[in-house]
């Protein structure tokens, strides 16, 4: 090389390490900000403000002889001084050894057990910036379930899964299980020959032989968005970046079920940005998983529920997947703004259903919901839990699943809707796309938001900030004075014909239900059983058939309406609804209505006891609570 070849190379040379070293500053500059976040979070014991971990590498074996977890997790970390203590969560975990990256024994102790938050590790880092804990899990933990094939959909091989969200995570990973805490991960997973496994991260789409997958998350996650599934699982392709996992039995009516999947991933970025998290799929679980659906990134966990042959309640995948902007994307700092997940979330997928189905029909959902959300400040305000219809919420030693409510969802939703109206859908939809892009992986508190939503939008007109009431409904309980009850003139039609069956005696086979949707007649049970006697509802039965649906969200309004009506005619399908559905929002209404006779009761005991070894710990201690200790 020349003298002047010799420059140009030393220049290039140069400017290739100052543009790594500035990215390499970019990125560690991005880490140390959350450095300094303030330890606010009621429900983790760890301390992100001193030491905070920014990358996990698991290495675990499923033992599905003995139902446990085994193996191994990597854990890097930054730290504000050197001799910190790495404080993590644990619950019920066997921690059998800490290592730190050259293989030498590191000190650790646990600290005291709290039957809610579970028990704190803690290890000195002094001189080491990774750790890598040892440990199984114990075969009850909460996260996880063990199903028996039996207990699957296709009745032919065993399977597990887990559920993190709010604080389970800690029952098979020592992490620092607090929202705000987010980082990035991989794994390796060993499980059975011929068995898929899956995470929140990516994810294989065939089988390997003998049962070993490595996955990858790039991009930062909070601790509750850890995830994990394995089973005789296969892939349907439903558009160029999303799909759907399922036992083989089920692939097909999933398939159907969730036909609108990529345009809602298509609607959705059209809305708020673009889809952030490359690939979008759905694993549709056995029928015990507890909820609804569950936002794990790259792949929401589904329940069997919602594929009930009519698409009726696709919303739920409008749903998870809004998650991935909100709550997934930006999070709620702790469990107290749980709003700013789901409220957002519910007020996301209806815009995306809105979209793709029209207004009349997201008009019937919203009136279902209002209603609804009536119904539970009115039963929290009788339960003295008038301060947990705030919008902000104070859970600290509590279980951040008290939060869990209709007031998140729904009172968060109406208020977006109302923010809507004031400021109009232009201004409204503008903010929005930039709160997501402006907060994409961080986190977002309630006062937070409240100053963005002030200085970004508000502040720009005096009648905007005046009609915004944003502090009543924030602060204040219950639904604000003004709040804007929605109508639905699909669902004042059925209004009619209950009012007439009541007033006129209309006998069922004169009811005239043309263009009926499950909504339709989700609403028309539900105002037909606040009067309905025992007459009226076995007539309805004969006519209808509501017991005998294949739709779970008909069937619980129904087996409720039966059981209020204080008949016993349909115990055979409640029983085998009971023991075969794990999804805790069917089960509680009906589990409630039952206790509220003596023969009820015990009848709802031993069904539980037969039923409760197919629940998820989530469900099972939720109904157990009810049926001996309340
Ligand atoms: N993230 C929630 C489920 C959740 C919340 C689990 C809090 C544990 C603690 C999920 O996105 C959700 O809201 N699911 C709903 C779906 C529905 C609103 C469409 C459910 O499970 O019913
Ligand atoms: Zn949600």
């Amino acid at each position: 090389m020349n003298k002047s070849g010799r420059i140009i190379f030393m220049t290039l040379l140069l400017l290739s390490l100052l543009i790594t070293c500035q990215s390499q500053k970019k990125y560690e500059n991005k880490e140390k900000k959350y450095i300094l976040l303030e330890n606010n979070d009621p429900h983790s014991f760890s301390n992100p403000q001193f030491v905070r971990v920014y990358n996990m590498h698991l290495d675990l074996n499923i033992n599905w002889k003995n139902k446990t977890l085994e193996g191994k997790v990597g854990l890097k970390m930054i730290k504000s001084k050197d001799n910190d203590t790495l404080i993590l969560d644990t619950r019920e975990l066997v921690i059998e050894q800490v290592k730190d990256g050259d293989g030498k024994i590191l000190e650790h102790w646990l600290g005291k057990t709290d039957s809610i938050f579970g028990t704190a590790l803690y290890i000195p880092t002094k001189g080491k910036d990774s750790v890598i804990v040892h440990y199984k899990t114990v075969p009850g933990s909460e996260a996880l379930q063990w199903l028996t094939p039996e207990q699957t959909n296709d009745k032919e091989e065993e399977f597990l899964y887990s559920q993190s969200q709010a604080i389970l995570a800690r029952s098979w990973v020592p992490c620092q299980d607090a929202p705000a805490v987010k980082f990035t991960y991989s794994a390796e997973i060993k499980t059975k020959k011929d068995f898929l496994a899956l995470m929140s991260a990516t994810n294989p789409k065939e089988i390997n032989p003998d049962g070993y997958y490595t996955f990858e998350q790039d991009q930062p996650i909070s601790s509750y968005l850890l995830a994990i599934a394995s089973g005789k699982i296969a892939y349907r392709s439903l558009g160029p970046d999303c799909g759907i996992y399922a036992e083989t039995g089920m692939l097909d009516k999933a398939a159907w079920e969730f036909a609108d999947m990529q345009k809602m991933i298509d609607e959705a970025g059209k809305l708020y940005g673009k889809y952030m998290w490359k690939q979008y799929d759905v694993l549709v679980l056995p029928p015990s998983f507890p909820f609804g659906g569950m936002e794990n990134p790259r792949l929401t966990f589904a329940t069997p529920t919602v594929i009930t042959g009519d698409r009726s309640q696709v919303a739920l995948i409008a749903h998870e997947l809004a998650h991935s902007w909100s709550g997934n994307l930006v999070t709620n700092s702790t469990w107290n703004d749980f709003w700013l997940n789901e409220g957002f979330t519910s007020y996301f997928e209806q815009r995306i259903m809105e979209k793709l189905y029209g207004k009349p029909y997201e008009q019937m959902r919203q009136v279902l919901a209002w209603n609804d959300l009536q119904n539970t400040i009115e039963e929290m305000n009788m339960d003295n839990l008038t301060e947990d219809t705030k919008l902000k919420l104070d859970l600290s030693g509590r279980d951040p699943d008290d939060g869990l409510t209709d007031v998140a969802y729904d009172k968060g939703r109406f208020f977006l809707c109302h923010l809507e109206d004031v400021v109009g859908r232009e201004n409204w939809d503008e903010f929005l796309k930039n709160y997501f892009k402006s907060h994409a992986f961080g986190s977002m508190d309630t006062e937070g938001f409240l100053e963005y939503l002030n200085n970004e939008l508000l502040n720009r007109n005096e009648q905007w900030k005046k009609a915004a009431q944003a502090n009543a409904w924030i602060y204040g309980a219950g639904m604000p004075e003004g709040a804007k009850k929605p109508v639905s003139t699909e669902l004042t039609r059925v209004d009619s014909l209950v009012e007439a069956c009541f007033s006129k005696d209309l006998k069922p086979y004169e009811m005239d239900t043309t263009g009926f949707t499950t909504h339709h007649w989700q609403y028309f049970i539900r105002q037909f059983s606040k009067k309905a006697g025992s007459l009226q509802v076995i007539r309805m039965e004969k006519a209808f058939h509501f017991s005998l649906r294949s739709n779970s969200e008909i069937n619980c309004d129904w087996f409720v309406t039966t059981i209020k009506a204080g008949l016993k005619i349909n115990r055979i399908q409640i029983e085998n609804f009971l023991t075969t559905v794990g999804r805790r929002k069917f089960l509680m209404p009906i589990y409630e209505e039952l206790i509220k006779t003596k023969e009820g009761k015990e009848w709802a005991r031993s069904v539980f006891e037969k039923a409760k070894s197919g629940y998820h710990s989530v469900s099972r201690n939720s109904v157990e609570h009810l049926l001996y200790r309340s």
